[in-house]
């Protein structure tokens, strides 16, 4: 019998792929912390995650009998792929699963920016008839710059054009050719951020990306732009993007994701009256949950019995 520890909340529907499998018992245990996980995974020859499991290399070094990591997602900055490496533990995730449900979402935080709505509805349930403070913008005919063309990035263009906005973007792996055929300006980062009206990431998180827009890049900006992050906390810095806000360089910024989640309760964002956040929920549709933990448990399966898989 091979046994799958699911340590994070997954769609029950996806789960239900192992019941084909008759040789694999599913534990589902979530909100562990590292230790009590520590002290169990010896006994798991898989474990899935979404993105609250930490997997640290304490845990792969405890987890003897694990062959494989499963993320139902697509980054897997959460799980240190060094230490995976080094003790043969094969990593997988989800890359396609929740593309269009993040592009969406990304698209609801851009229109809830662009016309106050989080704020006005604040307002208007307490009782507040306030049709003066909340003057929005248009997005047709602004400059949208999406920093990451790739499959959200490119979803996310889509969308933009159809809504009569012009897309700048930036991605050292996408050529002149790609960018043409999908109505996309290429362009440098300092050229962006003195052009666009809304800039939104989705890159992943990596060395290269960590502070992607900084102190530098606010420096220059555009006066009264907006901008979204529903990538990963980190790409935009959360105090330089404070001060940018303060200085009214910036008009506003929705951010779904944060440098640490969770953000403190004192956490400036969550205060700010230009800020608007949700809890990352980029991913989180019935479809999208359901599309992410069929692809990887299939793909968890595949590897446990020896036959071959694919990955991103
Ligand atoms: P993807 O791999 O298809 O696209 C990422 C793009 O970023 C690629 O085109 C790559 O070339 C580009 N890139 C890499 N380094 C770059 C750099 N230094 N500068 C500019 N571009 C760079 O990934 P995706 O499926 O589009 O997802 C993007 C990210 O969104 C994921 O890594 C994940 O962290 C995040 N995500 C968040 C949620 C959420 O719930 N908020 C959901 C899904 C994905
Ligand atoms: C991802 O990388 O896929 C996202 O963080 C979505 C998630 O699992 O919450």
């Amino acid at each position: 019998m091979f046994k799958i520890l699911v340590s994070d909340p997954i769609s029950d529907n996806g789960l239900q792929q192992f019941s084909a499998a008759n040789d694999v018992e599913v534990t589902k245990l979530t909100g562990l912390n590292e230790e009590e996980l520590i002290a169990i995974i010896h006994e798991y020859d898989a474990l899935l995650v979404r993105s609250q499991t930490k997997v640290t290399p304490r845990i792969m070094e405890a987890g003897v009998r694990l062959k494989v990591i499963g993320r139902a997602g697509v980054g897997v900055d959460n799980i240190d792929l060094e230490a995976a490496t080094s003790y043969g533990i094969i990593v997988i995730n989800a890359p396609d699963g929740n593309t269009i449900t993040t592009s969406e979402h990304t698209f609801a935080m851009m229109l809830s920016l662009a016309r106050n709505i989080p704020q006005a509805y604040r307002k208007t349930i307490a009782g507040l008839w306030d049709r003066k403070t909340f003057i929005g913008v248009e997005l047709n005919n602004k400059t949208l710059a999406v920093l990451g063309l790739g499959r959200i990035g490119l979803e996310v263009a889509k969308r933009a054009t159809a809504f009569g906005m012009k897309i700048m973007g930036y991605d050292p792996y996408f050529s002149e050719e790609q960018a043409k055929a999908a109505g996309i300006q290429l362009a440098t980062i300092d050229e962006i951020v003195q052009q666009a009206d809304f800039i939104t990431v989705h890159t992943p998180l990596t060395n290269d990306t960590r502070h992607l827009i900084s102190e530098q890049q606010f420096a220059i900006m555009k006066k009264g732009m907006r901008m979204i992050n529903c990538a990963r906390g980190g790409i935009i810095d959360e105090q330089a993007l404070l001060v940018a806000l303060d200085e009214g360089i910036v008009a506003g910024a929705a951010f779904d994701v944060f440098e640490h989640e969770p953000p403190e309760a004192d956490h400036p964002f969550l205060k700010h009256p230009n800020i608007i956040v949700t809890p990352h929920l980029g991913a989180s549709t019935l479809e999208a949950q359901e599309n992410v933990a069929i692809d990887v448990a299939e793909q968890i399966i595949h590897i446990l019995h020896n036959q071959p898989f694919k990955n991103a």
